[in-house]
């Protein structure tokens, strides 16, 4: 039987309608629109592209966006001076600086800077460990897991007790993401480059999410018949036979994969969408927190 294919491109939209109306009517109300700030460190293209990607949207949505760019050769003082004085202007409501940053730059330094109630990556310190303690919450959760996390609520995906495999620990995914499903209280693995016996211990998982950035790594035999796979990978493949030279595609081989699994996110058109809809409802939120129409 074939897997139920998770839409990430609906399920991103109709994250995106809701932040849209809300953002509606919290201008109908008199407030500002949300802002914000993006920080973009040298000239690295794909981060161009989703930095570009993440503005766009901001305006399509009813909020303000506001660019800044820094060379690849900034100090770490120029970076955190910038930071600082976003955190001190009201128009903006979340800082998001982009990531990787250029290796001479101390990234957890900078993410230290920036006010945690304009941290609507969830990257700060104080929100990672927030994520990391029972009984205590962040103000934001980082968008691309919290994206993985609405993809399976909306696909009616049970995490209570669920076997849940999370391949890749990378600070932006694979933690966060292993972190929130314990919040939801599924019994955890976190797979990385030492694991052993990889594909008996994805075969175990009633939740597979694989963020371990491998063209299509994770096969048909690594996956329990019934499961559900979210796929956090993004690779372009050179194919000459293909009209613009290549394909995109993820860590999952899908098309063997989705015979075997209960669900399926493709990639693309899978978590892609749903990281720029969290980022957006991570900025209201932000923003309706400034206004004190939040308890944090
Ligand atoms: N680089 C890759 N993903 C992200 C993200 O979600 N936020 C930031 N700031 N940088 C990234």
């Amino acid at each position: 039987m074939s897997a139920q294919i998770i839409d990430g491109k609906a399920i991103a939209k109709k994250v995106r309608d809701q932040v849209a109306q809300d953002v509606a009517e919290l201008i109908a109300q008199g407030y500002p629109p949300p802002g914000l700030a993006t920080v973009l460190v040298g000239d690295d293209p794909a981060s161009e592209v989703y930095v570009g990607m993440k503005q766009r949207m901001c305006k399509k949505l009813g909020m303000e966006s506001f660019s800044f760019r820094l060379p690849a050769d900034a100090t770490q003082e120029e970076v955190e001076k910038l930071v600082s004085e976003l955190n001190a202007d009201p128009k903006v409501n979340g800082i998001l600086v982009q990531l990787p940053l250029p290796k001479h730059l101390d990234e957890e330094a900078v993410l230290r800077t920036i006010n945690v109630e304009k941290d609507i990556d969830g990257f700060h310190p104080l929100n990672i460990g927030r994520l990391a303690q029972k009984g205590r919450e962040p103000l934001f959760v980082p968008c691309t897991p919290d994206g993985v996390m609405v993809l399976l609520e909306e696909s009616g995906v049970k995490f209570e007790g669920a076997e849940a495999v999370v391949l890749g620990r990378s600070n932006i995914v694979g933690m966060p993401a292993a972190l929130l499903l314990v919040k939801r209280n599924a019994t955890v693995t976190i797979c990385h480059s030492r694991t052993k016996n990889l594909p008996e211990v994805c075969r175990r998982a009633d939740i597979l999410i694989a963020a371990v950035g491998r063209v299509e790594m994770v096969k048909a035999n690594w996956v329990k018949p019934g499961a559900a796979v979210i796929d956090v990978g993004t690779h372009r493949v050179d194919d000459p036979t293909k009209e613009k030279g290549y394909y995109l595609t993820g860590d999952v081989a899908f098309d063997e994969v989705k015979e075997v699994a209960g669900w399926i996110s493709p990639s693309p058109g899978g978590v892609g969408p749903m990281t720029i809809a969290m980022l957006m409802r991570n900025t209201l939120r932000a923003a309706k927190i400034a206004h004190g129409l939040v308890e944090v």
